[in-house]
């Protein structure tokens, strides 16, 4: 009998979890309980509290997960050493996935799989990333790398690691409510191919490697950079209309930062950084990247609506003018993806080692059967 096949695993649930729930149909997003709107005014280490020990903290709780966190910045010199001998036009998105898998050269113990050591490794690697994203981004501008202030919070250390100077209160909070965002997102591609890759119970490096390498795809992480790209290529908001159009004929064309394997309907996080994005336009006085995200929304919408078709606005289209207003280079937006789901990765990798099953699929295989081996001399 002829197998039923799921391309992509598409609708596939391949275990249980009790991180994060998306409802598609209603465009929902909970992590741990909470609707993602509820956590937009919390920080981003209480979320990552929420998720890895699931409840939110109380205050002396946080302050005593950022006491735990604080010293856990610093990187290896070898690592930060590696970062500056890279050549200074390596993707972000390549030094970092270089950077995570060099870390474990220095880690005491990289390879134990027992939830104290993994929590460990996770604590270690919630703020290795941005400060891995940090000192690259400086290294590459010939910039020395900045010392982490142990005051500053996860947000506002990567921002002042970033530029060298103390961030403002505004951008620190656009920044918490970006990685609140970006967090957790279930079984997305990268969180199962941390888990997959974790179920051999191999190392959490060697999976989180994998995740990030997944996250860079176009189709998943690397979508907010090709928003961007997009956005600089249309030029104005009159032009966006007609790329639209075209991308639209195009049978393979899609819109970076539109549609979504499980919503069917406007991905909750797009909404409100839609709100974001607008506030940062009317704050900079320059709305241009805002209009013409909202003129592309538009269009998409009309489109897709003449087409009967669900494909709305995801994480990554408002996300893109949101960090293009923060002064960030389009090719660290997916390095600031991978800054917030660390923490939703890490998160996933507590239950997979925790409860483990190996990850391994069937294929279907279509090809010949019952060949006869002829030796090499006779095949002429
Ligand atoms: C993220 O999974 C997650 O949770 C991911 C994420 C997270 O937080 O981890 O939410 C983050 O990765 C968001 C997605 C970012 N990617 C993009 O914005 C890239 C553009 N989007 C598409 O490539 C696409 O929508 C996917 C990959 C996101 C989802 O695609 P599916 O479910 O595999 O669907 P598909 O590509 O097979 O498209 C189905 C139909 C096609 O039309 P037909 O061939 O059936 O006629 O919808 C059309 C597609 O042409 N379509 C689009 C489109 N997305 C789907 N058409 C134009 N533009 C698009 N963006």
């Amino acid at each position: 009998m002829e197998p039923t096949i799921h391309r992509g695993l598409a609708g596939v649930y391949f275990d249980t979890s009790h991180i994060c729930h998306i409802d598609g149909e209603r465009g929902e997003l909970i992590y741990r309980g909470y609707d993602i709107s509820e956590l937009t005014d919390a920080s981003y280490e209480e979320v990552v509290h929420l998720l890895w020990r699931g409840e939110l903290p109380t205050r002396d709780e946080l302050s005593a997960f950022r006491q735990e966190l604080a010293p856990l910045f610093a990187l290896p010199d070898g690592v930060i050493e590696a970062l500056r001998n890279l050549p200074k036009d390596t993707d972000p998105m390549h030094a970092l996935r270089s950077a995570v898998s060099l870390l474990a050269a220095y880690d005491e113990d990289p390879d134990g799989v027992d939830d104290t050591n993994v929590r460990r490794i996770g604590a270690s690697l919630l703020v290795r990333f941005p400060a891995l994203v940090a000192t690259f981004e400086r290294l590459r501008r010939d910039l020395p790398p900045v010392t982490p202030d142990p005051e500053l919070t996860i947000a506002g250390n990567f921002l002042y690691m970033l530029s060298g100077e103390a961030p403002s209160e505004a951008a620190t909070r656009v920044m918490d409510v970006a990685l609140v965002l970006h967090a957790e997102h279930g079984s997305n591609a990268s969180t199962f191919v941390a888990r997959s890759t974790a179920s051999s119970l191999t190392d959490t490096y060697s999976a989180i490697t994998a995740a990030v390498g997944s996250l860079k795809g176009p189709l998943h992480g690397g979508a907010n950079a090709a928003v961007m790209k997009a956005l600089e290529a249309i030029g104005s908001v009159e032009a966006v209309e007609q790329y639209v159009l075209d991308t639209l004929a195009d049978p393979k064309g899609r819109v970076m930062g539109f549609g979504h394997r499980v919503y069917r309907v406007l991905d909750p996080r797009a909404a409100i950084l839609r709100g974001v994005s607008e506030r940062l336009a009317e704050e900079s006085g320059d709305s241009t990247w805002f209009e013409m995200s909202l003129e592309m929304e538009r269009v998409m919408d009309r489109e897709m609506e003449k087409k009967g078709r669900q494909i709305k606005a995801n994480v990554d289209f408002f996300s893109a003018s949101v960090y293009r207003m923060l002064g960030f280079p389009s090719d660290q937006y997916t390095p600031i993806f991978a800054v917030a789901r660390i923490s939703g990765w890490m998160a996933h990798l507590y239950e997979q080692y925790a409860d483990n099953s190996l990850t391994r699929p069937r294929i279907h295989y279509l090809g010949e059967t019952g060949k006869r081996f002829v030796p090499i001399d006779e095949r002429g």
